[in-house]
């Protein structure tokens, strides 16, 4: 079997609320391996959030460790790590000025010919380059904040959900193009998502989080449709918020 990209061992973050110490991401460990869309589903609260956070040092954990490539993250610059492991978040997180503005402020480095190819990859004609921001559609704008994320060519996506400010037709293409792009680049994402049904469109694998712990986690269909545990059962019934 080949060797996982990343690996998070007995990964643990606690943080202290009102003097309680409150476990929010509970002794996780799982491999994750290369061009595979993993879905992390789960109630709200949860820690499927904290759990992208970990695995894009945006948080450092309490204890335990994340080694990608074997190599562990202590052992990687932050801005290396980020180039590699790219976090898209719930809303885009874009800065006013133009389209290319933002992919250029990713990487100063893009050529003219590596900025067309980016907008061919999230499909928006190239005039997009010279468009402003703020007069883009929320549609467009994850479709650019996805560019800007693919600008840095990293390996390791996490979409943080990713369609959830988009109207229905939005987020068929927002799926299309994550399951299109982690075939053509060869990548490997993390997708958080509220929804099931969308667990189900476009992942392999889930992970199903509730109370910061793994409570299944295997293809996609069974920990959906046929989950082992109670708690499994009761978020497939919906009775988990
Ligand atoms: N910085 C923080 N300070 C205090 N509590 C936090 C912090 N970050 C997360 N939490 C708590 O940790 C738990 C997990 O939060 P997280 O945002 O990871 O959940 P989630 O699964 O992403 O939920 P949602 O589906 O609502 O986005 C929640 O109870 C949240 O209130
Ligand atoms: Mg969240």
């Amino acid at each position: 079997m080949n060797n996982p990209l990343l690996e998070v061992t007995h990964l643990n973050r606690h943080i202290v609320q009102n003097g309680k110490t409150v476990n929010i991401i509970n002794d996780i460990s799982y491999q994750f391996f290369n061009k595979i869309i993993y879905t992390i589903i789960g109630p709200s609260g949860a820690g499927k959030s904290s759990l992208l956070r970990l695995i894009n040092r945006l948080d450092e954990p309490t204890s335990g460790d994340i080694l990608f490539h074997g190599k562990s993250f202590g052992r990687y610059s932050p801005c290396e790590l980020r180039r590699k492991v790219g976090y898209l978040f719930q809303s885009p997180y874009l800065f006013e000025h133009t389209v290319r503005d933002n992919l250029l402020y990713a990487n100063k480095k893009l050529s003219d010919r590596e900025l067309l190819f980016l907008m061919e990859e999230v499909n928006l004609k190239p005039d997009f380059l010279q468009r402003a921001i703020n007069n883009l559609s929320e549609g467009e704008k994850q479709r650019v904040a996805l560019a800007r994320l693919l600008a840095t060519k990293p390996e390791i996506i996490l979409l943080d959900e990713p369609t959830s400010a988009l109207d229905p037709s939005a987020t068929q293409t927002i799926e299309q193009l994550v399951k299109d792009i982690v075939i053509r680049e060869e990548l490997t994402a993390l997708v958080v998502t509220h929804h099931p049904e969308q667990a189900l469109r476009i992942g392999q694998e889930a992970l199903l989080l509730v109370g910061g712990k793994i409570i299944e986690a295997g293809q996609v269909e069974q920990v959906i449709n046929n989950p082992q545990t109670k708690s499994g059962q009761l978020y497939k019934a919906r009775e988990l918020k």
